[in-house]
Order: structure tokens, then sequence, then C-alpha cells
């Protein structure tokens, strides 16, 4: 069977990497920029993750009715890929383009989750900064009830539409900045909600759902979780045994969020993750909702799958999981994200890193012609996994890999490679 991969990051190139371990599989395809990394295990195609009409014939010619298209990236999804493809009969991983709308707008996530009951952070959407600030000064300064706000673009940001002021004046300041690069669209005043924070994905076929190991992310730029947020520098996981009170809470909540969507006839069958946090008292309450895998948590969730995710992957998108069942492995899986500050840097050590054991997935690279590679953007560039028997032990293969990797042109003393020192330590 033949695979196409919308999206060409790090996260995609994990989603290639699990289809190119499947025994059903005997071609991967992706489109997206080129990247180094993926075109090393599958043909890059030259069409714009966009470009549906494109993508459309191609998958009729190339992928075929038996074949898969899995989505990687949410903004294909937000537009209406899978309902295109669909409708031209093909089979394709994800949920529709109304589906996608519970990332797309946190608004009509908020509406929806709220008319099925299900908990999420007191919030309240603006048309106007004057209305935003005065609610803002309002709730959470003058009464002085110590609470903190969350300040949210309700579009599509990339990881960079939510923001969390320290004080009144960094809050002003957030509303001025979401409000001037979000013309006409909302923006949402959530209450902070202090605890533990979890990643939690499960596969569905619209009906029933399997739920993948729980993963935490660092979010944060910089160690000591500071700085501003970003995709994710980082994950481990699992972090939550299966039978765990707090993952079977999880659990029973996404199956919520999928009676929800089908009740309201929304077609969803993809990757439905939930961004948790977790109080004192093991309480999950849902933070945000995203419609696909997560970048990095995909590359820890699928390098734990031990049995053929494509075999998973087509059930669902065929809308038949009923006799589908995930075995995993028994370890546990680290991933630290290597950053660039710009593009056009050698890169170096990915051979050694992976002498030490460890998986590097690329983000943004490419190959010149004497093989090697080059940072090729700024920001996450290469998502370094390693899996072991305990914590500790992956991630201490994942940074003796992260060790050995630097990126630089002239002076190797002044790498310009950039990653997290405390990822996966449990106490931080
Ligand atoms: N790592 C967070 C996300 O993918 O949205």
């Amino acid at each position: 069977m033949r695979v196409l991969v919308i999206g060409s990051g790090a996260r995609e190139h994990a989603i290639v990497f699990a289809c190119t371990r499947s025994e059903r599989v005997d071609r991967v395809y992706y489109c997206g920029p080129e990247n180094g990394g993926i075109s090393m295990i599958a043909r890059h195609i030259d069409i714009s993750p966009d470009d549906f009409e494109g993508l459309s014939r191609f998958a009729n010619e190339k992928i075929g009715k038996d074949g898969l298209t899995i989505v990687g990236p949410e903004a294909p999804l937000a537009r209406g890929i899978v309902d295109r493809f669909t409708n031209d009969g093909l089979v394709i991983l994800g949920p529709s383009e109304l589906g996608a709308g519970m990332e797309r707008s946190k608004y009509f996530c908020h509406l929806l989750l709220g008319k099925y009951g299900i908990q999420t952070a007191p919030f309240r959407a603006f048309i106007s900064q004057t209305g935003a600030k005065e609610y803002i000064k309002e709730r959470y300064f003058l009464n002085g009830n110590g609470n903190r706000c969350v300040i949210k673009a309700d579009e599509l940001m990339a990881g960079k539409g939510v923001l969390v002021p320290n004080n009144l004046e960094e809050a002003l300041k957030a509303v001025d900045h979401l409000f001037s690069i979000c013309k006409d669209k909302l923006i949402l005043v959530e209450d902070y909600i202090a605890g533990n924070e979890y990643s939690f994905t499960a596969i569905t076929d619209g009906k029933r759902m399997i739920p993948f190991a729980a993963v935490r992310d660092y979010k944060r730029q910089f160690d000591g979780d500071v700085g501003p947020n970003t995709g994710g520098q980082g994950c481990f996981g699992p972090v939550l045994n299966f039978a765990d009170p707090t993952f079977v809470k999880m659990a029973s909540i996404a199956e919520r969020v999928i009676f929800a969507l089908g009740s309201e006839r929304i077609q969803y069958r993809g990757f439905l993750y939930l961004g948790f946090m977790v109080d004192k008292e093991g309480e999950p309450i849902i933070l945000e909702i995203n419609v696909r895998l997560g970048d990095p948590e995909a590359q820890v969730i699928l390098n734990l799958i031990d049995s053929d995710p494509v075999e998973l992957f087509a059930a669902a998108a065929k809308g038949d999981l009923k006799d589908m069942r995930v075995r995993w492995k028994n370890e546990s899986c680290v991933c630290v994200v290597i950053s660039s500050s710009r593009a056009g840097y050698k890169i170096y050590g990915l051979e050694e890193a992976s002498k030490e054991g460890a998986l590097v997935f690329h983000a943004r690279t490419k190959r010149d012609e004497s093989a090697n590679f080059h940072t090729n953007g700024e920001g996450r560039t290469l998502s370094v996994v390693a899996s072991g028997k305990s914590i500790e032990d992956a991630r201490s293969i994942a940074y003796n890999g992260a060790r050995h990797i630097s990126f630089w042109r002239k002076n190797p003393s002044k790498g310009k490679q950039y990653y997290r020192k405390d990822i996966a330590f449990l106490d931080k």
C-alpha cells in the first residue's frame, strides 16, 4: 500500500518513519517544503499542502483508493482537505473542516464543550480591545482576587496565539498585540488554571477511540519553564499509566468530546489531542483541543507503539476501529528539540547521535550535493528522540545524542544550536 503524508516538519518525519516500519507499506510520499531528513526515507512531491486540487489528483494517480493519506498539520485540516479527499473517494485520516473547527476556533470549541457539559476554563470572548481590557481589569486585578488570565486569539497561530501575562500591563499589551495581528477576529480571555499540564491524544473513527500514551510537553522556551510559549521544546512519556485514575478520567472526557462531535453530525476520523491541566486532586480540565498529533508529542507517541501503526491509521480513516488494539512497548521515550537561530548552518554530529542510540527527526533541514545537512530556517530544527527501560535511561540517551549535534559555519566553538537542558527531569 502507498501512503501520502501531508506536511514536512519533525512530526511528519516521525509519521513517515512510523509508516516505513509497517509491512503493509511499500512507498511513502510527502509534500510541503522539502525536508532533508524525510527525503532519506520518503519521496518528496512538489505540490503545496494548500493545493487540494493537485494533491487529490496525485493521490488518485499514485496512492489509489487502497492507499492512505495522513494529514500532519492543522492548517490543511482547517481548510477542508479531508472533505475534498473524501468527496473524491480517497481514504484520508483527519477530521472534516467542521471538526477541525475545534482547533481553528477556540470560541467554537468552548461553545460545543459547554453545550455538552464538558468543563473548560471560564472565559469571555471579545470583539473590541476596550471590552477585553475592562473585563481583564475588573475580573483579575481590581477585585484583587489573585487570579491570572490567559489571552487567546480565536484563529490558528502556530503556537503563538496564547499569552499568559504576569501583570496588568502585560495583559493589556497582550490584548493590543493579539488584536493587531488578528484583525476582525475574536480574542478570548480565560481564567488561568493552575496545575500540571498533560498532552492526551486518542485516535478515533468518530464513534470509538483508542487512547495513546499521555505525554508531558515543555512549551516554554527556556529551562525552568520560563520564556515565551512555543510549540514545544521537548517532551516525554508515558507520564501516566493507562490504569491511572487521572488517565481514566481524561479518556472518559475524550469519549464525551467524541460523543459531542458525533451528536452534532460532525465527521471526525483522526487524532484528537486534548491539552489537560490536572489539579492537586487529580481532576483534569481541558485547556485546549487540537485536531492532529502534537509536535513534538508525535515523535514520542509513535515511537512507543509496538503494533502496526498504519493498520490503526487506516482503520480509523475508514471508520472502523472496532477490532483494533494497540500494543505498547514497555519503554519510556524522551524527545529533546534542537533549535537554530537561522538557515544556512551546517549540521554536525548526526551520525554520532545515532550511534548513541537516538533517532533524529528533522523539522527544517536540507541536504546538499555532498550529503551534508544544513539548517533551513529558524526555530525548531531537529527532534532527538530516545527510548529506554526508564525515563532516566531514555533521557540520558537523548541528551548524549543531542550533545553531539552542533550548527555552525566557521567556528565550531560557537555552535548556534539551542536546546533545553531540563526535559524529562521529573522534579522540574
Ligand atoms: N506541542 C503542542 C502542540 O503540538 O500543539
